[in-house]
């Protein structure tokens, strides 16, 4: 099937047939509770139809604009935390060449058939140490920025954002600087939008009814997704398809209920860790995204399903021994991708000195798959129950599908569990000490 699809076979010894009837209603009145727009936070519904409502003359901006930074730049620095980073993260990693910073620009075009820039992260840390050597590593080649903050206040972009200008500015001067500044921000409020104003940078809007974590698929993760040549129409075609598909099934073959269900059948029996299981590094910062997606819109008012990830087979060797045998309090929803995008074939060697001849003729692939199902078996038996989400392959198509799929299961989980999962008011509390201790006038 062309589709991503959602998988609770390898958890049925710990669901039972009286619990999905029981939880049903439950999961029902959630989503109708969002599908009508009526629950907590109802004012950020903005990415329920963003796939297919959103503003067609800024998108083709985006692609300009995305073509002129390929055009302008070796670099481009992405500047930006939280929800205005982790989406764009997670897109360039699923749908990239692993090493795409490291090939040569040679190797893009050929790779992509275009000039496409390095794409390198900041504001995402307060390190002196990364900025220095992110600065070094920049050194006196061609770079633009893409600076994104929905509130424009955000401290860690913000500083990122004074150091890049000063070294752009002063590498091109003002005028030429402004050409290579792209600001993605709030229609009309915040500083980094007045700053934007007064200097002319090209703007882009993160729509005021979509939250930070939920804005993946706004311009936010739109232009360096589309300034690494990565077809953003595939990725907004996937969401759109998830959208249409989630909103009409009923509860027995809607992937995005059965997940919220089974969640939560699985919380009220005390797994309150969710382990985001992949077997392809691609996946790594997708479950950074989802993290910060789920941690935020749950984790409230002393509820909510504890989200962590593993990357395996290499966190085998150091998180799989907690995992098979400590406390049981963990479940995991493995990502599985059908096809990895490239295939190695085992050979057989005459000396066989390492052992491995057993294994000729198959593909790295076809191994990978057997750790994934002893794996499985092997947590299972140990009490951990497994939640699988199937993906044909590592395209934007899937990856939109994705992004939908978590949001709206997001969205219904929270108003399950009767929160705002809209809000987040625990990310000040450690905002207001910092400004304290730094004598921050309010
Ligand atoms: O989901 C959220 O709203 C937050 O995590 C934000 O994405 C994060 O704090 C960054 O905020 P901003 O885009 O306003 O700089």
């Amino acid at each position: 099937m062309n589709q991503i699809t959602f998988d609770t076979r390898a958890a049925a010894q710990f669901i039972q047939p009286s619990e999905w009837s029981a939880i049903e209603p439950q999961v029902s009145a959630a989503a109708k509770l969002l599908e009508r727009r009526k629950g907590p936070g109802n004012e950020f519904l903005g990415w329920l139809d963003l796939p297919v409502k959103y503003d067609r003359a800024e998108y083709r901006r985006v692609l300009a604009a995305a073509k002129r930074i390929q055009k302008q730049a070796e670099v481009l620095v992405v500047i930006g935390i939280g929800g205005s980073y982790l989406g764009a993260k997670a897109a360039l990693d699923f749908c990239g060449h692993h090493f795409y910073n490291n090939l040569t620009s040679k190797g893009r075009r050929q790779w992509l058939g275009k000039n496409l820039p390095e794409i390198y992260f900041a504001g995402t840390n307060l390190s002196s140490a990364y900025l220095t050597h992110l600065i070094e590593l920049i050194g006196d080649r061609s770079f633009a920025i893409n600076v994104i903050s929905k509130s424009g206040t955000t401290t860690e972009p913000a500083i990122a954002f004074r150091l890049f200008k000063k070294i752009l500015e002063s590498k091109y001067g003002v005028e030429e600087a402004r050409k290579r500044i792209y600001a993605t921000t709030d229609s009309h409020k915040g500083a980094l939008k007045t700053l934007a104003d007064q200097e002319g940078y090209e703007t882009f809007v993160v729509p005021d009814d979509v939250g930070g974590r939920f804005s993946v698929l706004t311009p936010v993760g739109l232009l360096p997704v589309a300034a690494a040549g990565i077809d953003t129409n595939e990725l907004l075609r996937g969401a759109a398809d998830a959208r249409a598909r989630y909103k009409s099934a009923p509860f027995e073959s809607n992937d995005v209920l059965q997940y919220v269900a089974a969640r939560n059948i699985l919380l009220r029996k005390g797994k309150e860790i969710e382990l985001m299981v992949n077997y392809e590094p691609r996946l790594h910062y997708v479950a950074e995204w989802w993290k910060q997606l789920f941690g935020e819109s749950e984790g409230k008012d002393g509820k909510g399903i504890f989200p962590a990830s593993v990357d395996f087979t290499s966190d085998l060797h150091s998180m799989g021994q907690y995992i098979q045998d400590g406390r049981r309090h963990l479940f995991e929803t493995v990502l599985e991708i059908t096809d990895p995008g490239a295939e190695i074939v085992l050979e057989k060697e005459t000396s066989d000195l390492d052992g491995l001849n057993y294994l000729a003729g198959l593909t790295l692939d076809e191994v990978n798959k057997k750790a994934a199902e002893g794996t499985r078996q092997a947590h299972l038996d140990g009490g951990v129950p497994n939640l699988t989400l199937h993906l044909p392959a590592g395209t934007p198509y899937h990856l939109g599908e994705l992004f939908y799929f978590f949001e709206k299961a997001c969205a219904i989980s929270g108003y399950l569990l009767g929160v705002n999962p809209f809000d987040q008011p625990g990310v000040e509390a450690y905002k207001k000490n910092m400004f304290r201790l730094l004598g921050k006038k309010s």
